[in-house]
C-alpha cells in the first residue's frame, strides 16, 4: 500500500463537485490499492450530498473483474432512492509506474449501466464534470424498461440543480430565517386561501418536472385505497383533492389552525364518496383523536409552523397505527435560491434593513435539520427527495409568485418600512426579472423539496 499526498490528482480539479469525488475516490484507492486485486476506487454523489464508494474487485479471469463504479452504484442504492448526480473513479498507480494516481473515465459497460440507472449522471473527466449522456450518445435502449418520463421511476427523482445553483446557495441563503407564529398563519397568512392559491396555480401551471409533488406524496404514501389519513395543516384541501382518489374506500381527516382555508377545504371535498371530516385546531394537540386512531398521517409545508413541534410529533407518533406511515415533507433552505438572489439584490439596492435579510421560515424545521427531531420520535426514518424547476416566461406570472410568497417574507413582519416600500420592491424587482426574461426567455426558480418517511 502507497500513500503519498502528491500522488492525489483531486487538487487538479476545477470545481467543487470534482474535486470532492476525487478526492474520495483516491482517498480510498490509496488505503485500498493492492496489486492485481484492487486498482481503481470510484465515488458518486448524490442530491443530498451523501457519497457512496466502491472499489474495483479484479479477477483471475479478466472478464469476471467488477468496475469500482458498478460497485459504488451499488453501495450508493443500498443507502438511498435519491437521484445521483455525479461519479468520479481514480486508478492508483502500479509500483512499476512513475506519476500520480489518474482521474479515469468509466468503460463502455458501465456507461450503459450507470446511465440506465442514472439518466442525469455526470462523470469527472480531466478535473471538471461533462454529462455521462454525451459519453455514450447511442445508448441502447431496450424494451424491458419503461421510457417514458412518467412511467420510469429514475426519472421520477428529476435532478435540476446543477454546480451552479449550488454556488449560489453557498453564497446567497443565510443562516438566519424567519420564525412566523401559528396565531399569524390562523390570523393573517391563511385567513383566506390567497397566499395557498397563488402558490398552487403557479405549481401546476410553471413547472418543469412532469411528475408533480402530489406523484411523489402518492408515491410515499402507498395506499391501498382502504387507510384513514389524517392530514395536520390541510390549507385549502389542495393536497386532499389529490390524495382522495387513492382513498375511495378510505376515510379523511383535515385539521387546520386557521378555520378560512379549512372553510374552503370543506367545500372543495364536498360530495365525494370518502367520508371526509373537518377539524380546526393545533397540530401540537391532538386529544380529539384516539391511539392508534390513523394509518397515514401527512404534514405538507406546514411543520415550521407549529409552535412545538417535539409535542405535535410525540402526538402524531401517538395517532399512528403500529406498521402506519407519517410523510412529513419539507424544503431545504436553498429551494427557489434564484428568487431569494434578486430579492437580496433590491433590498441592497434599496438600502433595506438587515433584519429583513433572512432566510425562509422552513429553516426552522427543513431538509437539513429535520431527521433530528423525527429520529426522537421514530425509529425508522428515510428522506426521498423530490426536485422541480419553475420557469416564468411572464414577469406578471413571476410577481404573482412573489407576492404570495410575501415577497420572501419582507411583508411577513414588515414593521415601519414606509409608505410605498412595497410599491417600489415590486417595481425594481419586476424590471430585474424583465431583465433575465428578455435574456434567457424564462426566470428559473430550482425547488428542492423532500419528504421524510417515518414510522
Ligand atoms: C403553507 S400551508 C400548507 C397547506 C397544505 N398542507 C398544502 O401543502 O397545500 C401551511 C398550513 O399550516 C396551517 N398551520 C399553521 N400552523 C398550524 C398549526 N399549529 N396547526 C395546524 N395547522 C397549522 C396553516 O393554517 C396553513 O393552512
Amino acid at each position: 500500500m502507497r500513500v503519498e499526498e502528491s500522488l492525489d490528482p483531486s487538487g487538479t480539479c476545477q470545481d467543487e463537485v470534482s474535486r470532492r469525488l476525487v478526492g474520495a475516490a483516491y482517498e480510498l484507492i490509496a488505503r485500498r490499492y493492492l496489486l492485481a486485486r484492487h486498482q481503481i476506487g470510484a465515488a458518486i454523489l448524490d442530491a443530498d450530498g451523501g457519497v457512496h464508494l466502491g472499489l474495483h474487485l479484479d479477477a483471475m479471469v479478466g472478464r469476471a473483474a467488477i468496475c469500482a463504479e458498478a460497485v459504488a452504484l451499488g453501495t450508493a442504492r443500498m443507502a438511498t432512492h435519491t437521484a445521483l448526480v455525479a461519479v468520479a473513479a481514480v486508478r492508483f498507480p502500479k509500483p512499476t509506474e512513475d506519476g500520480p494516481a489518474r482521474i479515469v473515465p468509466p468503460c463502455g459497460l458501465c456507461r450503459e449501466l450507470l446511465l440506465d440507472h442514472a439518466p442525469d449522471l455526470s462523470v469527472v473527466l480531466t478535473g471538471r464534470c461533462v454529462a455521462l449522456a454525451d459519453l455514450l450518445p447511442d445508448k441502447y435502449v431496450g424494451t424491458k424498461w419503461p421510457t417514458t418520463a412518467s412511467d420510469c421511476p429514475e426519472r421520477s427523482v428529476m435532478d435540476f440543480r446543477t454546480p451552479e445553483v449550488d454556488k449560489l446557495a453557498a453564497e446567497v441563503i443565510p443562516e438566519e430565517f424567519f420564525e412566523l407564529s401559528a396565531e399569524k398563519a390562523r390570523d393573517v397568512y391563511f385567513a383566506d386561501t390567497r397566499m395557498l392559491d397563488g402558490k398552487q396555480l403557479a405549481h401546476n401551471r410553471y413547472r418543469t418536472n412532469p411528475r408533480s409533488l402530489i406523484d411523489h406524496l402518492v408515491e410515499q404514501l402507498e395506499l391501498s385505497g382502504t387507510e384513514t389519513l389524517l392530514d395536520i395543516g390541510c390549507g385549502n384541501g389542495f393536497v386532499l383533492e389529490h390524495l382522495r382518489p387513492h382513498l375511495a374506500d378510505g376515510h379523511i381527516v383535515g385539521l387546520d389552525i386557521a378555520p378560512g382555508v379549512l372553510r374552503a377545504a370543506e367545500a372543495r371535498l364536498a360530495g365525494v364518496a370518502t367520508p371526509c371530516e373537518w377539524v380546526e385546531g393545533s397540530a401540537d394537540d391532538l386529544s380529539l383523536f384516539g391511539d392508534h386512531a390513523f394509518e397515514r398521517v401527512i404534514a405538507t409545508y406546514m411543520m415550521h409552523y407549529v409552535p412545538d413541534i417535539d409535542r405535535c410529533l410525540a402526538e402524531v407518533r401517538r395517532v399512528l397505527r403500529p406498521g402506519g406511515r407519517f410523510v412529513l415533507t419539507t424544503d431545504r433552505t436553498d429551494s427557489m435560491v434564484e428568487m431569494y438572489e434578486m430579492h437580496f439584490a433590491v433590498l441592497r439596492d434599496m438600502d433595506a434593513p438587515k433584519r429583513l435579510f433572512k432566510a425562509t421560515p422552513k429553516a426552522r424545521i427543513s431538509l437539513a435539520n429535520g431527521e433530528e427531531y423525527l429520529r426522537r420520535h421514530f425509529a425508522n426514518v428515510e428522506l426521498r427527495t423530490w426536485q422541480d424547476q419553475l420557469r416564468f416566461a411572464s414577469a406578471e406570472a413571476f410577481m404573482a409568485f412573489y407576492s404570495a410568497h410575501n415577497y420572501c417574507c419582507a411583508a411577513s413582519e414588515p414593521g415601519d418600512l414606509g409608505e410605498n416600500f412595497f410599491e417600489e420592491l415590486h417595481t425594481r424587482a419586476r424590471a430585474r426579472v424583465e431583465d433575465v426574461i428578455a435574456r434567457d426567455g424564462y426566470f428559473a426558480l430550482t425547488k428542492f423539496t423532500g419528504s421524510f418517511i417515518c414510522s
